[in-house]
Formats: structure tokens, C-alpha cells, sequence
């Protein structure tokens, strides 16, 4: 037998058991690069750079190993996943190999011609993201000017060229009150979904928190025009509505639990549980360069380290609900409290809860400061409001 016969045999089972456990989704961060500056941006604060990017290569082998593993979608992010020259490539071989592709795009750097590769190339789905509705607000939350104008051709082509339309629009004291005319704008370009999602504060966001955190009461107000819209708008516009923790009862299952739906893989091919894991001390992420997609996905410390329950203190230890929302979000909890472990903070039932919301109240009733732009090395302020 030869040393590729004993191994194809030996890695069966492993391929056989990640599959029964097999996530659905695998997050593609092909590049940090990107052309806009969002002070919301989910990405690290210390960005990758592109000299340390996986190859096209390396990006192909992860679309097969992803689908022997039994994932289902793939969504291809960044940055900006444009920014790669090899996305058609990249969007080949995952549909070749049965995934169905998402490309998470801001749009600026698209053409209609390479729209049209891509989608050639066997691209599924577009997700078009949205700084607002007003022109010129859209171009100073993004620091990127022309930018709105260009997203609204690029939704053009897309349903021009038959693809199915997603717009993601973040929402957060500077756009609020456009959520209106941003639920008009998702009908008039033919989007057959849009994601009205109040800002999660990690990360970027989590530096930009008082300059994007909307009262309460202008959080309650989106709750009701969403409620109209999806029912106004049944059978023509789908709507997601992502809460903000700040404003909730009890936190939301983030990424579906730890190593349970989700794998996320960075520009440079670290396997992360969740896109903010990095932010948390003491933890040890594999390399798709070093190590196979399904063996990281079943035995990696870090997707052990908070899988399932065994990990959890009071009062998510003994609590009803430690099944529904694996206690939250572990980046939150650390980053709020100083211990992943902890409760997220979000969870009325935390210790903290009662402090943590009162920040959210203050600084939504305060002016808000300037915001601080994502960028490569230094961080930039400008006006805000
Ligand atoms: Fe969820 Fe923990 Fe809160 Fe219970 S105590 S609702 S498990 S976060
Ligand atoms: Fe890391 Fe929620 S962002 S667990």
C-alpha cells in the first residue's frame, strides 16, 4: 500500500465524523485589503496584510476541503473580496465542488464585466452592503466618495444579470432615521432580501461605540417600521432585523454557539470559531497551511475551548436557556467583563447587565464624537455628526 493509500484510508473516518458535525457555513476572509474605511467594520483592528495572504492555490484547496467536510455555503468576505484578482478562480472551484458561493461585497471595485465572470464562474448569490440612502452621508460613513452612487449601478447589474440581490444595511445613530427610504431603496433595486442590522460592537465598532450607538427609543422605533415593512412587503422583500445586544433581554446564540455552524478563515488561513476570536488571550488557531480544514474543525483547541456547555459558569451553568444561546457571545463577554467565560453581559441575568446597558444609555444621549476609521496601520478621525 502506498504512503497516499494509508493516508486517503486513515483520514476517512476523520472526514466521516466531521461530516455528521459538518458546519454550514464557511466565512472566506480572502483579504483585509479594502477600498472603504467603515467605523463599523467587523474585521480585526490589526488588520493582515496582503503579503501574508493565502494563495489562490491555497484558497481552491479550502473550497474542497470545505465541501468533503459537508459545509454548505460559502460566503466570501474581506475586506473587500474583490480586491483579489483570483476571485473568479476561487468562485470556480467552490462551485465546482457543490458549494453555493455568497460574495459579501461593498460593490466599488466591481464592473459589470467581471460581475459577469464571476457569475460565469458560478457565483450564487450577491450581498451588497450600504452605508445609507443619502448620498453624501453614505460616502462619509464609508470615507470613500462616489461610493454610494457606484453601489446603486452595481445592484443594477446584478439584477440584470439574473442573480439573486441581498442588501446589508448596518444601522446606528448617523443613518437611523433613513430606515424608510432605505427599505424603498432594497424594492426599487430588486433586492429579494435586505438585512436591517443594528451594529454589533466588536472590534471597530466596539472603538466607535459612543459615535454609533442609537438611543433606545430610536432602536424601539426600527423594531415597529420593520414589523410594517415585513408585512406590507410579504412576497416581495425579505427581512432580517438584527438587534442590537445593547437593547436586548437575552443575548443572541453568537455564531450559532462556538464550533457549531460557523468556521471562519482569515486572509492568511487562520481557522477561527467566530471573526473576533483573535481578540481573546491565551488561545491557539491552526493554519489551513499546516493542518487539514476537518481535523481543525473536530479537535482544534480553539473550537474545543467553548464548544457546548461544559465550559460555562453560573448563572449560565444551571439556566434554561444554555442550549438556545450558549450564553452569548464569548468576544463580548471577554472584551466587557475580562473573562470569556463569563456571561455575556448582554444576558439580563448577568451581573454586569445593569452597568453595561447604562453605558449604551449615556452615550446615545451624549454628541456624538468623531468616528475613528478603519485603515491599514493608523486609525484616522474625522467629523461625524
Ligand atoms: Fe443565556 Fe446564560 Fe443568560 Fe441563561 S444566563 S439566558 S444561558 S446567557
Ligand atoms: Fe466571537 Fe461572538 S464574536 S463569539
Amino acid at each position: 500500500m502506498t504512503d497516499t493509500q494509508m493516508l486517503s484510508r486513515e483520514a476517512a473516518p476523520l472526514e466521516e465524523e466531521a461530516c455528521a458535525r459538518a458546519p454550514v457555513g464557511l466565512l472566506a476572509e480572502l483579504t483585509h485589503r479594502c477600498p472603504l474605511q467603515c467605523p463599523y467594520c467587523s474585521n480585526p483592528t490589526e488588520l493582515e496584510r496582503a503579503n501574508t495572504e493565502l494563495s489562490t492555490a491555497d484558497w481552491q484547496s479550502v473550497m474542497r476541503q470545505a465541501a468533503e467536510l459537508g459545509i454548505l455555503q460559502i460566503h466570501l468576505s474581506g475586506g473587500e473580496p474583490t480586491a483579489r484578482r483570483d476571485l473568479e478562480e476561487i468562485v470556480e472551484t467552490a462551485a465546482k465542488s457543490g458549494l453555493y458561493t455568497n460574495l459579501i461585497t461593498a460593490g466599488v471595485l466591481l464592473s459589470r464585466e467581471r460581475l459577469e465572470k464571476l457569475r460565469d464562474a458560478g457565483l450564487d448569490h450577491v450581498q451588497l452592503s450600504i452605508q445609507d440612502v443619502d448620498v453624501e452621508n453614505a460616502d462619509r460613513i464609508g470615507a470613500y466618495k462616489g461610493g454610494a452612487k457606484k453601489k446603486h449601478e452595481v445592484a443594477g447589474w446584478v439584477r440584470e444579470l439574473d442573480m439573486p440581490l441581498t442588501v446589508n444595511a448596518p444601522i446606528h445613530r448617523q443613518n437611523i432615521e433613513n430606515l424608510p427610504a432605505i427599505i424603498d431603496y432594497a424594492v426599487d433595486v430588486g433586492a429579494g432580501r435586505l438585512e436591517v442590522a443594528h451594529i454589533q460592537y466588536y472590534a471597530w465598532a466596539l472603538k466607535n461605540r459612543a459615535a454609533l450607538m442609537p438611543t433606545k427609543e430610536a432602536f424601539m422605533k426600527t423594531a415597529e417600521i420593520v414589523k410594517e415593512a415585513k408585512e406590507r412587503l410579504k412576497g416581495i422583500l425579505v427581512i432580517d432585523f438584527v438587534v442590537p445586544d445593547y437593547y436586548a433581554k437575552y443575548p443572541k446564540p453568537c455564531m450559532g454557539g462556538w464550533g457549531r455552524g460557523i468556521i471562519n478563515v482569515t486572509p492568511s488561513g487562520r481557522v477561527l470559531p467566530c471573526h473576533a476570536a483573535e481578540s481573546l488571550p491565551g488561545m491557539q488557531f491552526d493554519n489551513v497551511r499546516d493542518r487539514p480544514l476537518a481535523d481543525i474543525w473536530l479537535n482544534g483547541s480553539a473550537f474545543e475551548k467553548y464548544r457546548g456547555t461544559d465550559w460555562m459558569k453560573e448563572p449560565c451553568r444551571s439556566c434554561d436557556r444554555r442550549e438556545i444561546d450558549f450564553g452569548g457571545c464569548r468576544c463580548q463577554a471577554f472584551a466587557l467583563t475580562g473573562d470569556a467565560a463569563n456571561t455575556d453581559p448582554a444576558c439580563s441575568l448577568s451581573p454586569k447587565h445593569e452597568e453595561w446597558a447604562k453605558v449604551a444609555e449615556v452615550e446615545s444621549h451624549k454628541p456624538a464624537p468623531e468616528f475613528v476609521y478603519r485603515r491599514m496601520g493608523k486609525a484616522a478621525n474625522a467629523t461625524s455628526e
